[in-house]
């Protein structure tokens, strides 16, 4: 119930903050980010990427973290991090993300937005921790027997990913409304102990398309049903002619009597600009078949120029390090100054 009326109430105020940005985009500094946990796929560019790009375009400043530590949340050893966070990087660039205007960084990266989690700490309840919907959520799907101090705590680590910079708008979907509030609350216990420092961030709520995995599950990167940014035109092909479908010949766009076909048919409109009732339409009888070769020619169109721009960069190498050694150096800069606030603010200047 509660959930539910945060919720509207995000969607309104969001609602509001677009216009805002509309009229005053350089008021407005963004963080988001992602956990390099593997290749980003269709569902990140719907759901996230392009809200990324179009903000961008308007004319706010985007941060992107790539939160390395965040991995160890939910499993012992992240595997293979350098790789992800270079896939990670390679995919930011490819949708469109500019360097020369974002800064794109790691939290390993930058020591002075981790000491921030220490004061931060201090102003959240354990009970407080123990009731994040999202944290126990995530307990519950966790691959570890033991649940770890870094899972437990990590939304006010994910506060000091907000605050260090000062960001006022934070773009996210629903599962991390909790971590945005607890960010407010950090913000203002800080603001009402210590003195007015620390900017009560926004959530800018987006509709996120829902886009199905290839099997109907929710599409992941751990389960093998992803349409990922840099798979191949062949590799696309096989996942979606692999992909479930009903019994039905003729289809139709009916997201919840007929979830699999619904997804596919949308996966088409997004990546052309239709109305997927008009992309079932066009279809019609032509069953699976025909539908699974209109997304099949519709991912693979779309994502080409992308493709093509992620394989010139990755054969860059160099160039990725450049990027990501200047975001680590800005965003230390950026943490430094804040936790120099922070210093004078408690009385820890010596
Ligand atoms: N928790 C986010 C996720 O799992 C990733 C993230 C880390 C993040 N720090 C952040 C998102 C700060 C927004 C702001 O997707």
């Amino acid at each position: 119930m509660t959930a539910t009326i945060e919720t509207s109430a995000a969607v309104r105020r969001s609602a509001e903050l677009e216009e805002l940005i509309r009229l005053r985009p350089a008021r407005f500094r963004v963080l988001t980010g992602d956990r390099p946990t593997g290749a980003l796929h269709l569902g990140h560019y719907f759901g996230t990427l392009h809200n990324r790009v179009r903000l961008q375009r308007l004319g706010v400043e985007l941060l992107v973290i790539i939160a390395d530590y965040q991995v160890l949340t939910d499993r012992d050893v992240a595997d293979r991090l350098d790789v992800h966070v270079r896939d990670l990087v390679l995919d930011y660039l490819a949708v469109g993300i500019d360097p020369q205007r974002a800064t794109i960084f790691t939290h390993s990266a930058v020591a002075a937005l981790n000491q921030l989690l220490l004061p931060f700490l201090s102003l959240v309840s354990v009970s407080e921790l123990s009731r994040n919907p999202t944290v126990k959520d995530e307990i519950a799907h966790s691959r570890q027997a033991a649940v770890s101090g870094l899972m437990f705590t990590y939304p006010a680590h994910q506060a000091a990913d907000i605050l260090f910079c000062k960001a006022n708008l934070v773009p996210i979907g629903q599962d991390q409304l909790p971590h945005l509030e607890l960010t407010r609350t950090i913000a203002r216990r800080f603001n009402d102990r210590y003195g007015a420092l620390l900017p009560e961030p926004d959530a800018l709520l987006s509709p996120a398309p829902l886009l199905l995995g290839t099997d109907g599950s929710k599409m992941s990167k751990s389960r093998g049903n992803a349409i990922s940014l840099s798979a191949t035109a062949d590799e696309t092909a096989r996942l979606i002619r692999g992909a479930k479908t009903d019994s039905q010949r003729h289809i139709s766009y009916a997201p919840e009597a007929r979830p699999e076909v619904a997804s596919l048919v949308l996966m088409a409109a997004l990546c052309t600009g239709r109305d997927p009732h008009e992309v079932a339409e066009t279809i019609g009888s032509g069953g699976a078949a025909a539908l699974k070769r209109t997304v099949t020619d519709a991912v693979n169109d779309f994502l080409a120029p992308l493709r093509t721009r992620r394989a010139a960069l990755a054969a860059d190498p160099g160039y990725l390090r450049g990027i990501l050694r200047e975001g680590n150096e800005r965003a230390n800069a950026l943490a430094e100054t804040t936790l120099d606030e922070v210093r004078s603010a408690m009385g820890t200047r010596y």
